[in-house]
């Protein structure tokens, strides 16, 4: 049982490291002049925000809803970053939830399964709000999406700072870094939605 679990647990891990880097070597195709008119909007919005490569090639395969609209950019980042935080939040209570971990490696993993789940609540609320985003309640709108990633990244960051202090082995084998690196992934997609969700509360100026 416990061999089989941990297959499971290894297999999904490895699945969701294989999916990012899939993302992140994205093919080149040949484009029409509208999707290069995307691809070069998606470019440029992304150069302003600290991780612009992961922002470009987080967007770029979903050019086509996005064309050049900076409100449909802005909410395919946080998309993409609701489906990063689901997933990550997934691995870590399985992880959580594994035998031979130290009390203070349970309890740093306890403490990120809830901070994951309250980043999760927090985009969820912000792509909710978004999406009723009009002329009319531009501000109020930006104003609290802007409250709720912020809140969303400090709840990621902290589960972050919790695993730098404690490496954790797991049947011989330090998942640490494979773990760690889907949170620190995280946290940049969710730093880079933030400087999006920026850059879209100052174009109304
Ligand atoms: C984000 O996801 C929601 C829910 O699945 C969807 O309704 C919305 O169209 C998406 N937004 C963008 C900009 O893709």
């Amino acid at each position: 049982m416990e061999t089989i679990s941990s297959i499971h647990l290894f297999t999904t891990l490895f699945i969701i490291l294989a999916s990012t880097l899939t993302t992140q070597c994205a093919n080149k195709v040949s484009e029409t002049p509208y999707q290069e008119a995307s691809t070069v909007f998606i470019r440029t919005s992304c150069s302003s925000t600290s991780y612009p490569r992961l922002c470009y090639s987080s967007l770029v395969k979903h050019a086509d809803l996005i064309q050049t609209n900076r409100v449909l950019l802005t909410g395919t980042a946080l998309n993409v970053t609701l489906a990063s935080a689901k997933s990550t939040s997934a691995v870590m209570s399985v992880m959580a939830k594994r035998q031979g971990l130290k009390p203070r490696e349970v309890a740093a993993m306890k403490d990120c399964v809830e901070e994951l789940s309250d980043s999760v609540d927090e985009l969820r609320r912000s792509i909710d709000e978004i999406s009723h985003l009009r002329t009319s309640n531009f501000e109020m709108t930006m104003s609290d999406v802007q409250t709720w990633v912020s809140a969303a990244l400090t709840d990621v960051n902290t589960c972050t700072d919790g695993f730098q202090e404690s490496a954790i082995t797991i049947d011989g084998t330090s998942t640490k870094s494979s773990v760690r690196g889907l949170v620190v992934q995280l946290a940049q997609l969710t730093s880079n939605a933030l400087a999006l969700i920026n850059q879209l509360a100052n174009s109304h100026g």
